[in-house]
């Protein structure tokens, strides 16, 4: 997700779950090519598996960064066709290619021609005024003829003329059925559901009827969930006890990028939604909020924010609470 799951968020993310699998923002291809990589590109083994999501429509070009992909040791390329924003659409990548099915089928096909790993599409079930039967199926035969690996599907549509990328993220309806009736029409290409799970509950209820789901907003927001994520999907222990635990494990992390130049800012914002619905997560917020962007701040910071909450237990706890 653009501008939050950047490398330190992604690390964060993975002391909370070992298992789910982690996408990068969407980088264009142009920016892989041209820009600096190490930058944009950079991420700690802790991470893996990881999958870089690019941005793109020229499949010369989408090769070649999938290739750069494949060097720097990524787990699997993902096309996004869902992101509905006006640069992107200027750009003639993102949702706006889910009325290109075939061109997105030689994307597919070219990056599949250059890397081993798993090369996969993110779309929307249709944009504008597209019926999603026709617009689903259209787009999904031509990644899977070109051998995509998987298709995840935002299950709503995106109105390109009119509405905010916000509120494309909100206003169409989610219309999970789609999604169901395209993994029974296509039983043996993995189908992934996007859009709206909040609760592991719920995740686990679409578990029955598609391959997997993923999380946006609510892992992002409420970061706490993910700790339920190895116990409640995969059936293994938890990597910590607590949120609080999770968030003392990322003190070594700080110093090290401290001590490489980054702000502790830049990395505990991803970190203020942990202890959501639990006493104290105000002024836990608050004070990393307020102390965090100052000049020279260090873990001194976190460690005064992480004494203003108790050490619940499970997640339940937030659940409880909430
Ligand atoms: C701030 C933000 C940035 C996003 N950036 C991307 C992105 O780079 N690539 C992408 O495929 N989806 C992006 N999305 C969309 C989410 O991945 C997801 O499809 C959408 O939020 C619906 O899922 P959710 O209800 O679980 O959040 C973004 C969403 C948000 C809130």
């Amino acid at each position: 997700m653009m501008e939050w799951t950047d490398r330190h968020c992604r690390f964060f993310h993975r002391l909370l779950t070992r298992r789910a699998l982690i996408y990068t923002e969407m980088i264009t291809t142009g920016a892989v090519i041209h820009g600096d990589r190490a930058r944009l590109l950079g991420y700690d083994p802790a991470e893996h598996p990881v999958a870089l999501q690019l941005g793109g429509s020229e499949p010369a070009k989408l090769a070649e960064c999938a290739g750069i992909a494949a060097d720097l040791g990524y787990d699997e390329v993902n096309l996004n066709v869902g992101c509905p924003s006006d640069r992107v659409q200027e750009g003639r990548f993102g949702a706006c290619l889910m009325a290109e099915p075939a061109l997105v089928g030689d994307c597919v096909a070219a990056m599949k021609a250059k890397v081993k790993m798993p090369v996969t599409v993110k779309c929307r079930i249709g944009i504008d005024d597209q019926d999603p039967e026709p617009a689903l199926d259209a787009l999904t035969a031509a990644v899977e003829q070109a051998g995509v690996d998987a298709l995840i599907v935002h299950a709503r549509k995106a109105w390109l003329d009119g509405l905010s990328p916000r509120e494309n993220r909100d206003i169409p309806p989610l219309d999970y059925d789609r999604v169901y009736r395209l993994k029974a029409a296509h039983p043996r290409l993995p189908i992934v559901l996007n859009g709206g799970i909040v609760e592991l509950e719920q995740a686990a209820a679409h578990l029955g009827r598609v391959d997997g789901i993923m999380m946006g907003r609510a892992a992002y927001q409420e970061p706490w969930r993910l700790l339920a994520v190895d116990p409640d999907l995969f059936g293994e222990a938890p990597p910590f006890a607590s949120p609080k635990t999770a968030a003392e494990a990322l003190i070594p992390y700080i110093e090290r990028e401290i001590a490489r130049g980054a702000r502790l800012h830049a990395i505990t914002r991803h970190i203020l939604g942990l202890f959501r619905g639990v006493p104290g997560a105000r002024a836990f917020r608050r004070h990393l909020a307020m102390e965090a962007v100052k000049p020279g701040a260090g873990v001194a910071a976190l460690r005064a924010a992480l004494a203003l909450v108790p050490d619940v237990g499970a997640p339940a706890a937030h659940t409880a609470a909430a």
